[in-house]
This record gives C-alpha cells, sequence and structure tokens, in this order.
C-alpha cells in the first residue's frame, strides 16, 4: 500500500519545477526585473525611513505621520514584489548588498534636508519609479506575463496616488 502511494506521489523535483505555462528564461527575466524593482523601492523605503526621524520644522507632527505613512507604503510593496517574484519560483536576494547593486534609484543623505525638500526628494521618489515601471511592464507585457503585468500596473497605481498626495503638499 505504502509502496503504490509512494508510486502516485510526485517526485521532489517534479513538485518543485513551477509549471504555470511560462518558461523558466521567461520566469528569470521577469524575476530580475522585480528584484530591480525590489531595490528600488527598499532605498526610498529607507528614504521614507531617514525622512521621519530626520524632519524638523514648524509641521514637524504633520510631517513625521507623512513620511510614515510613506514608509508604510513602502514596507507593503516590498514585500508585494518580492511575493510576485517568489510565485514565479524565483528567490529573492535580500542582503542591503544586493539591494545596492540592484537599485537604479540613488540614495540620498536625509540629515540636512529641508522639510519641503523631503517631500520633493519623496515625490521626485515616486515618479522615478512610475516612469521605471512603465519601461519594465512594457518589457513583461512583450514576455506574455499576463500576471506580472497586471501586478505592475496596479503598483505603478499606488505610486502615482503617493506621487499625487506628495505634490499637493508643494502646491498648498
Ligand atoms: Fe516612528
Amino acid at each position: 500500500m505504502a509502496k503504490k502511494i509512494s508510486k502516485a506521489a510526485k517526485s521532489k523535483t517534479e513538485i518543485n519545477a513551477v509549471n504555470i505555462g511560462l518558461d523558466a528564461s521567461v520566469r528569470t527575466k521577469v524575476g530580475n526585473i522585480l528584484i530591480s524593482l525590489l531595490a528600488d523601492e527598499f532605498v526610498l523605503y529607507a528614504r521614507a525611513r531617514s525622512f521621519h526621524w530626520n524632519v524638523t520644522g514648524r509641521m514637524f507632527k504633520a510631517d513625521h505621520a507623512l513620511f510614515e505613512d510613506e514608509y508604510e507604503m513602502f514596507d507593503e510593496v516590498i514585500d508585494d514584489i518580492a511575493e510576485r517574484a517568489r510565485a514565479l519560483g524565483i528567490k529573492v536576494p535580500a542582503r542591503l548588498s544586493d539591494f545596492s547593486k540592484a537599485a537604479r534609484i540613488k540614495e540620498i543623505d536625509g540629515t540636512a534636508l529641508s522639510a519641503e525638500a523631503m517631500i520633493l526628494a519623496m515625490l521626485d521618489g515616486h515618479e522615478g519609479i512610475i516612469r521605471m515601471i512603465r519601461i519594465d511592464s512594457e518589457v513583461v507585457d512583450d514576455l506574455d506575463d499576463e500576471g506580472t503585468t497586471d501586478f505592475l500596473t496596479g503598483l505603478m497605481q499606488q505610486h502615482e496616488k503617493r506621487a499625487w498626495m506628495l505634490r499637493s503638499h508643494l502646491e498648498g
């Protein structure tokens, strides 16, 4: 009986092989895009944390809370991106050195910026990510990975909403 079950059971190799209708080469290419995007989002997460800690001025309470909203958003999308890569069977390198190697967005020293410059830098980060997602999603779309294309569209919309909110602070 036990023999019968083990014969019927899939081998570990079979179970480990991702079988979702996307070639391994496609999944690797999409995975690399997601890993770069994850690194960019991580740079912006750290930027938002730094601004939350270092902001000063008469609007301290509101700005401190604004940057908390920002890092919470990045915290969520970082997780979503990494888990999207895992759904494609791609492992996610997550050392700080991995992030700084893969990131396309530059780090900023937030210790000496005015609150307004911080909001501008945050806005700039979102807009940079939006422009990059547009390019990335065209590549992913050409690879016929509809799931990731859809995921990237939703992600871009979240960044567009944040960019609008930050711009509204500056226009006031
Ligand atoms: Fe805090």
